[in-house]
């Protein structure tokens, strides 16, 4: 009874403004400050590549829980997928909230910030833009790598993205999810006052430079590491060897040795 008065009125029984769009906002900020954090580690590990394909596979298999399970179990990156998977729903549902809901809505608040000429405002837009693009990449990303969690490592990565097309995906999902992790982590900082310091307007100046060198920072990373991959699977499909894995050096060495090809 009460949701159906709250509903009708936009006021509790008790007379009180609703606190629901309070919570969802603070929702939408806890699944944004996760899902955001997740992608710079994500980075990182992806781009283990750049360092060597034995650094990229041994990252691989301590993921897939090396130390407890002889192997690797690919079912422990299915389940971290799935998570995320969740977060990220729940943040674009949340996120949906906030989009223009028609033409007449979208011009009225384009002029409004054509009017202010307002930095922080025009963001949004790119935020806006680069979260409905995530909606499709993002969601296609997910959903290979949660059925696929056991081709993940340097030739089995390098085969999906160059002999498996991601590439073209992979270019339009980093720069999405690199402008939209950063100003949406930016615009955190600036939402809850994070690190208003003494100075708020001083301390905003200062965030707004580590907001643009962390976005040519992630940029960079993500292209370079992209072009590697792109490079090995390249070279691998050339050799007509797509589909095989990656065996470790140390393991290659062990072999030969077994074989007594070693000397
Ligand atoms: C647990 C969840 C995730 C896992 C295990 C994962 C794993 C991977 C792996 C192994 C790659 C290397 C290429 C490949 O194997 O296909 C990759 C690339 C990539 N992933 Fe994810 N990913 C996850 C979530 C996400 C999310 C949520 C996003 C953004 C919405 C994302 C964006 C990207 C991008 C842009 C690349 C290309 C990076 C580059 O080459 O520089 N990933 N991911």
């Amino acid at each position: 009874m009460s949701d159906l008065l709250e509903g009708y009125l936009g006021k509790t029984v008790e007379r009180k403004k609703s606190r629901t769009p309070a919570k969802l906002d603070y929702i939408q900020s806890a699944t944004g400050l996760i899902l955001g954090l997740f992608m710079w580690g994500h980075m990182l590990l992806v781009s283990s590549i750049l360092i060597s394909k034995d650094f990229m596979y041994t990252i691989t298999k301590l993921l897939e829980g090396s130390f407890i399970f002889e192997g690797g179990n690919p079912l422990l990156v299915t389940i971290a997928a799935i998570v995320i998977f969740v977060i990220f729903i729940v943040h674009a549902a949340m996120g949906l909230r906030k989009l223009p809901a028609n033409y007449k809505q979208y011009q009225v608040m384009k002029a409004h910030a054509n009017y202010m000429n307002h930095e922080d405002t025009k963001l949004w837009f790119i935020q806006a833009f680069t979260g409905f693009a995530m909606f499709f990449l993002g969601s296609i990303h997910l959903y290979i790598i949660m059925t696929n969690s056991d081709a993940i490592g340097p030739y089995a990565s390098a085969d999906r993205v160059w002999s498996n097309w991601m590439w073209p995906l992979y270019i339009l999902l980093l720069l999405a999810v690199e402008f939209h992790g950063t100003i949406g982590l930016y615009r955190l900082c600036i939402k809850w006052g994070w690190f208003d310091g003494d100075d708020p307007k001083a301390n905003r100046i200062k965030l707004k430079k580590i907001k643009k060198g962390l976005t040519w920072f992630f940029l960079i990373l993500g292209f370079t590491t992209l072009v590697a991959y792109m490079k090995i699977g390249m070279d691998h499909a050339n050799a007509g060897k797509v589909g095989e894995r990656y065996q470790p050096s140390a393991k290659v060495i062990q072999i030969k040795i077994a074989q007594g090809r070693l000397v």
